[in-house]
């Protein structure tokens, strides 16, 4: 059986690197799998949020996924607090995994930066709840960004050791599937300032991203004042080593395109990026135009937008609470 979890944080829109990394792919699996879509408010709060920004983000949140095609009739799409198998689940792995797993982890050394011993305990333990996130649901796949590939490794390995520790075959070991920017979809997508710093809602740059509620005019000029180099595209996809501005923008073609991007380059190479930028902006307007128009309608009704998230809780919990009761059961807490 196939059973697709993913998660996102509440916090700053929706931007072309969660689109293209997992999003996208997001809605591609609802059509064939049973899926499950999580907006993690219980990760969000490992670092300082404002309530009312965290109510309102929430809002944007589910209004974005929804415009950009996740479809509550088909994909389960609540937020993560109101199901409490992921926070109990958590506490039980958190029993499972080392704190040498976690030390390797490097999103938490790239977060919690020089003040380490500032950071909350939860910043610490978030790739533990994000395991239990998967591991609540047995899921077997997850669609993420190249990012997240590390988080998804601990799952696995929380996954193999809590089933060989209580001699059970209780998890299945999920899988990634990752999204990005080239053929294969495994390259992140990169700030528009700085091939080399990945995408990102925290970057203090606006203009580093394109983010999903921009307006054409200003993913035209997003795209027009990108970081580039001063050569011409190469013909060929080697000719884009060492030029990871270059190698970004054209990346980003190919993932709107649908394309190779030797394709790309086979029609660009040569050419400067002040042909080739234009087209791209143009490829991202008509992607990403419709997604906006459709998120600022669905925005304004808040109701609605809370009953799909209420609704979809109720969902999650059915298929969460028993599998959280198997994990009480092999760890003794209740009878067999
Ligand atoms: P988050 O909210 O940072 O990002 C959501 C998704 O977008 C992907 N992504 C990118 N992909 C490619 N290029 C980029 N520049 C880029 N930036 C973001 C991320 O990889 C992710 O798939 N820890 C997770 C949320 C989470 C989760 C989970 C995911 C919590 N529990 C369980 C999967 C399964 C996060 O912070 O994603």
């Amino acid at each position: 059986m196939t059973r697709v979890f993913s998660g996102i944080q509440p916090t700053g829109n929706l931007h072309l690197g969660n689109y293209l990394g997992a999003i996208r792919n997001w809605v591609a699996m609802q059509d064939h799998y049973e899926c499950v879509y999580c907006i993690v408010d219980l990760h969000a709060i490992t670092v300082s949020q404002a309530p009312a920004a965290l109510r309102d983000g929430m809002r944007d949140m589910t209004a974005a996924l929804l415009a950009s095609g996740v479809d509550p009739d088909r994909a389960v799409l609540f937020n993560q607090s109101r199901v409490p198998a992921h926070a109990e689940l958590a506490w039980i792995l958190m029993c499972t995994a080392r704190v040498g797993w976690l030390n390797r982890m490097t999103q938490f050394k790239d977060k919690a930066g020089k003040d380490r011993e500032g950071a909350s305990v939860g910043l610490y333990t978030y790739p533990v709840l994000q395991a239990a996130d998967i591991l609540a649901y047995k899921a077997t796949h997850v669609p993420v960004g190249d990012d997240q590939k590390q988080h998804l490794e601990l799952a696995r390995d929380i996954a193999i050791k809590f089933n060989a520790d209580y001699a059970v075959n209780l998890f299945p070991i999920p899988e990634p599937v990752i999204g990005g920017t080239d053929a294969h979809g495994t390259a992140r997508v990169m700030s528009l300032r700085d091939g080399t710093a990945k995408m990102s809602k925290s970057d203090p740059s606006d203009m580093s991203r394109i983010n999903l509620t921009d307006d054409a005019e200003a993913i035209a000029n997003k795209i027009k004042r990108a970081k580039t180099d001063p050569e011409p595209l190469p013909s060929e996809a080697a000719g884009l080593a060492g030029r990871p501005e270059a190698r970004n923008l054209v990346g980003l073609y190919a993932a709107l395109a649908g394309e190779k991007i030797a394709d790309v380059l086979t029609r660009f190479g040569g050419q400067g990026f002040g042909t080739f930028k234009p087209a791209l902006a143009e490829l991202t307007v008509a992607t990403l135009a419709p997604i906006n128009t459709e998120y600022v309608h669905l925005r304004r009704d808040v109701a609605s937008l809370d009953a799909v998230l209420a609704a979809g809780a109720v969902r999650a919990n059915a298929i969460a609470a028993p599998i959280l009761a198997e994990a009480q059961r092999a760890v003794g807490f209740i009878g067999v």
